[in-house]
């Protein structure tokens, strides 16, 4: 059975759509990781029955003595994918050379890249907004997409825009998952 970690910062959506779509079933999650020791995340994924670690990231001199921790803790657990799922740190080549890692995004990359893109997205003029799941790269969500999913904004509240975004999330990210080692598979055989 294939083996992921999900690294997150805060609510952890994203974590438990996914353990409860994946875990013990397609594949295990062997572990949740975040960096911030009051995530409302850390109680949903021992609720879900995963165990939590947590790396703060403020107790870290710099970016690479952080991402060389979370190498460290990642290369131990021997997974064959590395999930991020509101993990709100910029990673330097320490992490994005040595790992091989998926994340999700809140809108149809490669537009608003980088912070708020919810709330961008949502003041811009375009009607047609969505989510991206894409491969971790050096540059900040730049690497290759795995898949998007978009609808109309027009007329939505931001509340009613934002509940959407979450939906999508929840959706294509255990699909882009499966999707990741589906072509594996392929490529092996
Ligand atoms: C999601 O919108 C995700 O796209 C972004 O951060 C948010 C995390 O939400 N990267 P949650 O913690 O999964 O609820």
């Amino acid at each position: 059975m294939k083996k992921i970690v999900i690294l997150f910062s805060g609510e952890g959506s994203n974590m438990q759509a996914l353990i409860q779509k994946l875990h013990n079933k397609e594949l295990k999650v062997v572990k949740t990781i975040t960096n911030n020791p009051n995530a409302n995340g850390i109680d949903r994924s021992y609720r879900l029955g995963v165990d939590v670690e947590i790396v703060d990231h403020t107790k870290y001199k710099s970016r690479e003595d952080f991402d060389r921790e979370l190498v460290r803790i990642i290369s131990d657990l021997d997974v064959d994918l590395v999930v991020l799922a509101g993990f709100m740190r910029i990673l330097t080549p320490i992490f994005t050379k040595n790992l091989k890692a998926i994340n999700i995004h809140p809108s149809l990359l490669p537009k608003f890249k980088g912070a708020n893109a919810l709330e961008r997205a949502f003041r811009s003029d375009d009607d047609i907004v969505g989510v991206t799941t894409h491969f971790v790269s050096d540059e900040l969500d730049g690497g290759k997409i795995i898949m998007q999913k978009s609808f109309d904004k027009s007329g939505m509240s931001f509340s009613e825009y934002e509940q959407n975004i979450h939906l999508l999330e929840h959706e294509i990210y255990y699909k882009s998952i499966l999707k990741v080692f589906a072509y594996e598979k392929k490529i092996k055989v």
